[in-house]
């Protein structure tokens, strides 16, 4: 066979693969990410892309290369699907590609508390390959650049958005029970999920490097525990919240909350048996913290677990934040007390805990408010 028999045979085959349609499945805001999984596919005319919207608050719609996040004149839309919890019922929105073989555009219209595009949520159809200037990562960056935020630790520094909190139910139902578990959720946190092997727990050290807390910003999912381990010489582990980095929740909530304390831990330099203080994680709601240490927190010394980095309150606006001389406790944050973030908590956390094998099972269901 010539190589010209060759090329005609395959292009008379083309019509016939064309007709053979293929379903892609495009997951839209999974785990709680402001992403489509998978981010761009390559397709025919005739093929269908089903998106299947998980919790929060999205869009599919169609845009252009140079307007990422700016809906196409008489494009393609999905509207927004708000999903509230999972309980195996995710919306699902089908786009059947047109007989065309340009590249297909597309990005999520939400805005709030931030511009889903301009966190890079957006997607393509037959995009070409980079280094082509019209690629799926130039399409993104350029999304990112006309619509991001742009540096938000200074932003929030001086003018921090409040958050927005929401309340959630799961529905969990395994082996003909239901169990009902109720915890505090907050856009951009993960699914109330456990960890997949079992509760880890996480280590963080107390001023074992300084004034700071080693790791200090890390993410631990329901029914995992976080120790930290008290270094010389004198810190706290107070539990804050995001607006006021430097004060004990307690003194700051207008909820009752009351939040975690250490207490002061004294630690000689030669000691080598380091104290701990742990803490159990009940929910998806970020945590912040700080050491009650005069002076400490004013130079940095804070933690946060489950922020919400890809958000404008992340860990590096916290921190800026509480180095912005934010006000400190007036009482000292040295009684040893705890307590559940949000009162209503209480008894679902319980629930949450006996559920864990259960939980595991289950597909991680989260409500989350935008
Ligand atoms: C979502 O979480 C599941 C389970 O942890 C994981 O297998 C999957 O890759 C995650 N997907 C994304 C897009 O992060
Ligand atoms: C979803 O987001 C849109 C745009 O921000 C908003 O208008 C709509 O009320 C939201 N839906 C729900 C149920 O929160
Ligand atoms: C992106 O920015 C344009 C121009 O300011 C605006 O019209 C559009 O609504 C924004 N879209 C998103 C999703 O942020
Ligand atoms: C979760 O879904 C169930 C039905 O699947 C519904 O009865 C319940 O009200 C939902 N919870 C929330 C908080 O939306
Ligand atoms: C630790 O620091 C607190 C607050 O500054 C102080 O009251 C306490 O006496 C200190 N403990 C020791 C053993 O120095
Ligand atoms: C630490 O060293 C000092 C003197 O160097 C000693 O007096 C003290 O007992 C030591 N403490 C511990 C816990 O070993
Ligand atoms: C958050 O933690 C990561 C991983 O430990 C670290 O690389 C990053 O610098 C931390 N962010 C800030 C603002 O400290
Ligand atoms: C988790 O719940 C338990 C029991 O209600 C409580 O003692 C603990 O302080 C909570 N954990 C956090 C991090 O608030």
């Amino acid at each position: 066979m010539t190589f010209a028999t060759l090329f005609a045979s395959v292009v008379a085959l083309l019509p016939a693969a064309a007709l053979a349609q293929t379903t892609f499945s495009v997951q839209v805001g999974p785990n709680g990410t402001l992403t489509y999984d998978p981010p761009f596919i390559t397709a025919n005319a005739g093929d269908l892309v089903r998106f299947t919207f998980n919790p929060k608050n999205h869009t599919v719609t169609q845009s252009s290369f140079d307007a990422p996040c700016v809906p196409l004149a008489g494009g393609a839309t999905s509207g927004f699907h708000f999903i509230s919890n999972v309980s195996g019922l995710l919306d699902t929105w089908e786009f059947a590609i047109p007989a065309s073989s340009t590249p297909f555009w597309f990005h999520c219209e939400q805005t709030q508390p931030v511009s889903h595009c301009g966190k890079g949520m957006v997607f393509a159809i037959n995009a070409p390959a980079d280094p082509d200037p019209h690629s799926f990562d130039a399409f993104q960056k350029l999304a990112m650049q006309l619509n991001g935020t742009g540096d938000s630790t200074s932003q929030s520094a001086s003018a921090p958005p409040s958050s927005s909190w929401a309340t959630a139910t799961a529905t969990i139902t395994h082996d003909g029970s239901t169990w009902t578990s109720v915890y505090t959720s907050y856009d951009g946190t993960p699914s109330p999920t456990y960890s997949p092997d079992g509760p880890v727990n996480h280590v963080i050290k107390v001023g074992a490097d300084g004034l700071n807390y080693t790791p200090s910003n890390i993410s631990a999912a329901i029914g995992d525990t976080v120790t930290f381990e008290f270094h010389p010489k004198n810190h706290t582990v107070t539990q804050s919240s995001f607006l006021q980095p430097c004060k004990a929740l307690a003194e700051t909530s207008t909820t009752g909350q009351v939040g975690f304390k250490s207490g002061f831990k004294f630690v000689d330099a030669n000691e080598t048996n380091f104290p701990t203080f742990q803490i159990t994680i009940n929910d998806t709601a970020p945590i912040w913290g700080y050491c009650g240490q005069t002076g400490h927190c004013q130079s940095g010394m804070v933690f946060s677990i489950n922020a919400v980095e890809a958000g404008k309150n992340n860990f590096a606006a916290f921190k800026a934040l509480a180095m912005a001389g934010a006000p400190s406790s007036n009482s000292p944050s040295g009684s040893n007390s705890a307590g559940a973030p949000n009162p209503s908590t209480g008894a679902a956390v319980a629930n949450n805990r006996l559920s864990y094998a259960i939980v595991l099972g289950a597909v991680g269901a989260v409500a989350a408010l935008l």
